[in-house]
């Protein structure tokens, strides 16, 4: 936690420079991987490829963004997973959601580092990117290659279809929550600053993570001072 002679108001440190760098890694991946998705799912967003540099380009590219995102994620689910197991609050935050949209915080429990929502976005991108890279292997030609040498078998042409179907699916709800966690960044207010410059106002963490506030000021306040 810092203030400043100049400047009174109270900031709390949320994010280090690394993680921030490991988010905005999975963001620019993820998004590059909707595009180049979408230019490969139907044939309406083919132009999309120009920004590829042509269909064969999208095509070879596609694959080794997903093998970015899912390197760099796996980075996030680790840096982020004890902050996001589940606790009691989340249940009674979900039965109060109405208490949430209408933006009266005073009815719900006091909030630790992530609120419900945030976590099911954690959990959700997780299972949904573990999907569709398993899936994304497994329609892919280097991809058969390595199943074949690792696993010592094939896919036939029934598993890839299936997977193909899966791996749209997936890529469906994930852009659906990934559309829902941008939403909810904005709405709410001095959430981005987080995600840019790591710090929030302490305002900001009273208001909607006062739990997580209270330890982090136990954390850095020693009993002395
Ligand atoms: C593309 C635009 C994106 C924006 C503007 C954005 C914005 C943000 C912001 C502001 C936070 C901080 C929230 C807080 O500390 O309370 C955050 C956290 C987070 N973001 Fe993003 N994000 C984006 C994309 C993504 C993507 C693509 C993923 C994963 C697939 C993702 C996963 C996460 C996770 C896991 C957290 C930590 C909170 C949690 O565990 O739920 N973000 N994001």
């Amino acid at each position: 936690m810092t203030t400043h002679d100049t400047d009174a108001r109270v900031r709390v440190r949320r994010y280090s420079g690394l993680a921030r760098i490991n988010h905005w890694v999975v963001a620019i991946s993820f998004v590059l991987l909707m595009l180049s998705g979408a230019a490969l799912f139907y044939p309406t967003f083919f132009g999309l490829t120009a920004l590829f540099g042509g269909g064969q380009m999208t095509r070879w590219l596609h694959p080794w963004i997903g093998v970015a995102l899912s390197v760099s994620f796996l980075g996030l689910f680790l840096r982020f997973f004890w902050a996001n197991l589940p606790e009691f609050t989340d249940f009674v935050w979900v039965a109060r959601i109405r208490h949430v949209l209408s933006g009266h915080e005073e009815y719900l429990p006091e909030i630790g580092k992530y609120n419900a929502g945030q976590k099911f976005v954690f959990w959700s991108q997780f299972v949904l990117v573990s999907v569709m890279l398993v899936t994304g292997i497994g329609l892919w030609d280097q991809g058969l290659a390595f199943i074949d040498q690792t696993f010592g078998f094939v896919p036939t042409i029934d598993q890839r279809r299936w997977a193909a179907l899966l791996h749209a699916c997936a890529a469906i709800v994930a852009v659906t929550i990934l559309i829902i966690h941008v939403y909810a960044a904005i709405w709410v207010r001095g959430t981005m600053s987080a995600m840019l410059s790591g710090v929030v106002s302490g305002g900001w963490a009273w208001r909607h993570h006062r739990k997580w506030l209270r330890k982090e000021v136990g954390r850095r306040i020693s009993p002395a001072e």
